[in-house]
């Protein structure tokens, strides 16, 4: 962060490795982050490396071995996680699938998830209902956003059958941060006299966004994915499995990738760490880019500085939001993170707000429930966006 250049000249400078933010202003980074040249670069390099050197050989198959270990080191020095405990999967609702299939069922059992889970794990929590008799409940956790305690709602909604909860860590609907850790210590008190209960935390909002160290954090499972916050292509994400979180669940999908074989070929058990949940021949050279994603974001700063710059933003555009006509942030308080929800006062339609800002340059998404409009800013989100974002909704909420 520091260097011969002034600040605001370093941060354009900084932008500058991101295509993406060259022709527009982007506020969709819960949606999909914007990669980096590096990134792409890497990604073209490493499947020109396995052209050239294989594609199937010795050396090839030595070397994507070695990309998976850097990249599950990269990302559990990110996160403050031993590397053994991280998975790598395909994005966050694949790593929410491996611990909710993976835990043996028995009819009687309970799931809790709060209101504001993403409709992916909602459905497949359904689903595990319907098959294994299970039953699932939701907790309301949407109205704690500016006044109540999410962790009291959660202690009031556990069961003595309960054996999973499951929670975002970032809100994607409202943008509130849940209190994880202390989330954690209600679910292992509440334990002592029951069943031990896990928690799954969907990380899609926070990882990369929320200074994290899964070791303290408490979670036994936290689902995550490269392409928002992190910035990285689509179709690498991963899984935190907490050392003793590890043998409470089986593996659903399984493959070559997961096993450990004998001198014959013969399967003869699990992997002894995360790694037993991947599965088999992925995208590889898509790590290189997640890991070039990763080092672009630590160039600048590291995870506190960027949330330190994420809040920053997020409370000067809530602020100015705030002052407009006809609009109403969903929080009445400054933004914890970098997602910021709004709605129209006088009736307009978001899908029609998002549409037209799109039209000018600025990409934003609605959000069904509640029914809002949300602007996502990263650290490197310009003063001078936020200010032509706020003008041009200005324009588009008169009356
Ligand atoms: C909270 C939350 N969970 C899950 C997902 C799905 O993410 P992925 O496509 O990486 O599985 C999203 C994506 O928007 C999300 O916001």
């Amino acid at each position: 962060m520091t260097g011969i250049y002034p600040a605001a000249t370093q941060l354009e400078r900084h932008r500058q490795q991101f295509p993406a933010l060259a022709n527009k202003a982007y506020f969709n980074f819960g949606g999909q982050g914007t990669l980096p040249q590096a990134s792409l670069e890497a990604i073209q390099q490493a499947y020109t490396y396995i052209q050239h050197n294989g594609p199937f050989s010795v050396g090839v198959n030595a070397w994507i071995m070695e990309e998976g270990n850097k990249t599950r080191q990269a990302i559990a020095s990110e996160f403050g996680a031993p590397v053994e405990t991280i998975t790598l999967t395909e994005d966050v609702t694949v790593g929410c699938n491996i611990p909710m299939w993976g835990i043996d069922w028995q009819a009687g059992d309970h799931i809790l998830l709060t209101d504001c889970e993403h409709p992916g794990v909602v459905a497949t929590a359904q689903e595990i209902a319907r098959r294994f008799k299970v039953e699932v409940s939701t907790c309301p956790i949407m109205e704690t956003l500016n006044e109540g305690n999410p962790t009291e709602v959660i202690a009031q909604h556990l069961q003595p059958r309960t054996r999973l909860v499951i929670l975002s860590h970032l809100l994607w609907n409202t943008g509130q941060v849940l209190p994880v850790t202390e989330i954690v210590e209600v679910c292992r008190n509440y334990s002592a006299s029951t069943q031990l209960i896990r928690v799954l935390v969907d990380a899609a909002q926070s990882a990369g966004s929320l200074p994290l160290n899964l070791t303290e954090l408490g979670a036994d499972f936290y689902a995550f994915t490269g392409h928002k916050w992190l910035c990285g292509p689509e179709g690498i994400g991963g899984l935190y499995v907490r050392p003793d979180a590890l043998e409470s669940i089986s593996p659903t999908f399984s493959g070559w990738r997961g096993i450990v074989i004998d001198e014959v070929g013969k399967p003869v058990g699990w992997k002894p760490d995360a790694r037993r949940f991947e599965v088999a021949t992925s995208a590889y050279p898509l790590y290189a880019g997640l890991r070039e994603a990763i080092a672009t974001h630590q160039q600048w700063g590291t995870p506190q500085e960027r949330y330190e710059q994420i809040c920053k933003r997020s409370e000067y555009l809530w602020q100015r939001l705030s002052e407009l006509d006809n609009v109403r942030t969903l929080a009445t308080s400054p933004p914890k993170a970098g997602l910021v929800s709004f709605v129209l006062t006088n009736g307009h339609s978001h899908k029609q707000l998002v549409n037209s800002l799109e039209q000018q340059g600025f990409m934003l998404r609605t959000i069904l429930d509640p029914d809002c409009v949300r602007a996502c800013v990263h650290y490197f989100t310009q003063p001078a966006e936020i200010d032509q974002l706020i003008e041009a909704i200005r324009l588009e909420a008169r009356d």
